[in-house]
């Protein structure tokens, strides 16, 4: 087993850095464009797009921050808004909506009145992945900015970006200068340009993010009875002398300990199981037929505090360049090296399983997968039919040590070999 450790040891340090092997150029690019200089500043646009393809920033949304380079304030603001406005005393007669030299802007909520809204703002903060509907990846608002520059040659760029999804993980670059944006319009009989136009690129690291994973992996097969749970303790341990740690589903306090009466509580609530872990996805080998094989998944929820909106899966599995049909999930097939198409993105359809319920109620959606053999590859053995990676929501789901994995029955020592190379050949496509 020593090749599965060094294995394991090479995908925990892949893991760690801030780049997504399945997503590599994964981000979300904020973009200023000025689109007129005022008598002591400007006005822009400022839009982010989401482009990473399975990573979404779901309710409470996105908070973006900065630091400007002088003394600017923040005249008005539509399609957005500043948590705080600061300290505006110097002002008279007409104020600021914020003087803050570091303002946090967040999202105004959908139902806004039409007077304060601009294209793309208005979603509480929400923003879709690239992959599942790129036209909800974008956020904007509009901002009129005083005390500022007011030519291309003395303005100064904002500083610092931190851009929350609301808790860490995002690390944003410096501002760049770009080619000015084109804007065409509606009628699609004029462009228009952006007076100067400024990028920040973001980039997401889970590990950033939390120090616990969120999610685990359990596995069975048609061919052998063993079910093969999430590892132990895989996002925390039970605590039976620290009460409220997890909760039992039959517990007569649920309803009370889930949402005390009158508080809005945000930190996860899970139910006690020996794994710990918010959502759980569960890998099924279901049926063997001759040219083809089936899988089933199953997302649990174990979160009682959390309703997943938009969730999405992303699985990695050689087989996934002949998968033939998929029931009842939204299928795209992510190829982030050329030649190489062995992930495969899945998420619910709308109105139907797009919504993964919190622990107690439905508290889980499923889909069955069918793969087309391929003659020179296929096997049931040495947990091949396993998926090699698995995310929720674009974070790394934690599997069973691979030696764990349901075997057939008389196993052969060449099938190991062959599953091995098959392995290490994707890893090390991987690398390049
Ligand atoms: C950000 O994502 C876009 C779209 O995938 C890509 O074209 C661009 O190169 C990325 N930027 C960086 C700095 O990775
Ligand atoms: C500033 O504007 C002038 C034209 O007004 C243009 O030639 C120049 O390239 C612009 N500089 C920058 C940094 O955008
Ligand atoms: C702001 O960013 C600069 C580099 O761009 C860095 O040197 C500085 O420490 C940052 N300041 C704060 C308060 O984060
Ligand atoms: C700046 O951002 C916009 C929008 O994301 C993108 O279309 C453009 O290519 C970016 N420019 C550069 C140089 O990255
Ligand atoms: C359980 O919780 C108690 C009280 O918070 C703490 O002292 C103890 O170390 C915890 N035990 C484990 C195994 O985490
Ligand atoms: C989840 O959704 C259900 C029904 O849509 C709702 O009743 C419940 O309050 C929601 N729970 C949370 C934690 O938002
Ligand atoms: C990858 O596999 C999927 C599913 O079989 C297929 O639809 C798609 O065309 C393949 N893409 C490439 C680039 O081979
Ligand atoms: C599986 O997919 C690969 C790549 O798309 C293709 O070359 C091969 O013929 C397919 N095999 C079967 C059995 O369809
Ligand atoms: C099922 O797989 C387990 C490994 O997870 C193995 O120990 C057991 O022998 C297998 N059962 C049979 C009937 O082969
Ligand atoms: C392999 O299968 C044969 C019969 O099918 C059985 O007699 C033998 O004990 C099995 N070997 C192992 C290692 O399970």
């Amino acid at each position: 087993m020593g090749i599965f450790r060094s294995l394991k040891l090479f995908l925990f340090v892949v893991h760690t850095e801030a780049y997504d092997a399945l997503d590599p150029f994964g981000n979300i690019t904020i973009k200023w464009d000025v689109i007129s200089w005022t008598p002591d500043g400007y006005l822009a646009v400022v839009s982010m797009f989401n482009f990473q393809q399975y990573r979404h920033i779901q309710a409470p949304g996105w908070t973006l921050g900065w630091k400007w380079a002088k003394k600017e304030v923040i005249w008005n603001m539509m399609g957005g808004q500043t948590t705080e406005q600061g300290d505006c005393s110097k002002f008279k007669g007409n104020i600021p909506h914020c003087c803050k030299k570091d303002p946090t802007v967040v999202d105004l909520l959908p139902g806004t009145p039409y007077n304060q809204q601009i294209a793309n703002c208005c979603r509480g903060g929400v923003l879709s992945s690239w992959a599942q509907d790129p036209t909800t990846a974008v956020s904007a608002f509009q901002i009129s900015v005083g005390s500022a520059g007011t030519t291309n040659k003395t303005v100064k760029l904002p500083k610092n970006f931190t851009l929350k999804a609301p808790g860490p993980g995002y690390t944003c670059g410096p501002a760049k200068i770009v080619k000015p944006t084109k804007f065409i319009t509606n009628d699609k009989r004029r462009t228009t340009q952006a007076l100067m136009t400024w990028n920040i690129t973001c980039t997401y690291s889970q590990f950033l993010a939390q120090k616990t994973p969120t999610c685990c992996v359990s596995l069975s097969s048609f061919y052998n009875d063993t079910i093969v749970h999430c590892p132990t303790c895989t996002c925390g341990c039970q605590n039976r002398t620290e009460p409220g740690s997890c909760v039992e589903p039959n517990s007569p306090m649920l309803a009370s300990v889930v949402s005390p009466p009158g508080k809005v509580i945000n930190t996860p609530l899970v139910q006690c199981t020996s794994h710990m872990c918010p959502i759980r996805v569960h890998w099924h080998v279901k049926l063997n037929y001759k040219e083809y094989w089936r899988v089933k998944i199953t997302i649990t929820n174990f979160n009682y505090r959390m309703n997943y909106t938009q969730w999405n899966l992303v699985a990695q599995h050689p087989n996934f360049d002949n998968l033939t049909q998929i029931f009842s999930f939204n299928y795209k097939s992510l190829t982030p090296y050329e030649g190489l198409n062995d992930t495969g993105m899945l998420w619910g359809v709308k109105f139907y399983n797009d919504l993964l319920t919190s622990a107690g109620r439905l508290g889980n959606v499923q889909s069955e997968l069918l793969f087309r053999k391929d003659k020179s590859t296929f096997t049931f053995d040495k947990g091949w039919a396993f998926p090699r990676r698995i995310y929720f929501n674009g974070d790394n789901c934690v599997m069973p040590p691979p030696d764990s994995y349901p075997w057939l029955p008389n196993t052969s020592s060449k099938l190991v070999l062959s599953m091995l190379s098959t392995m290490l050949a994707t890893l090390a496509s991987l690398l390049i």
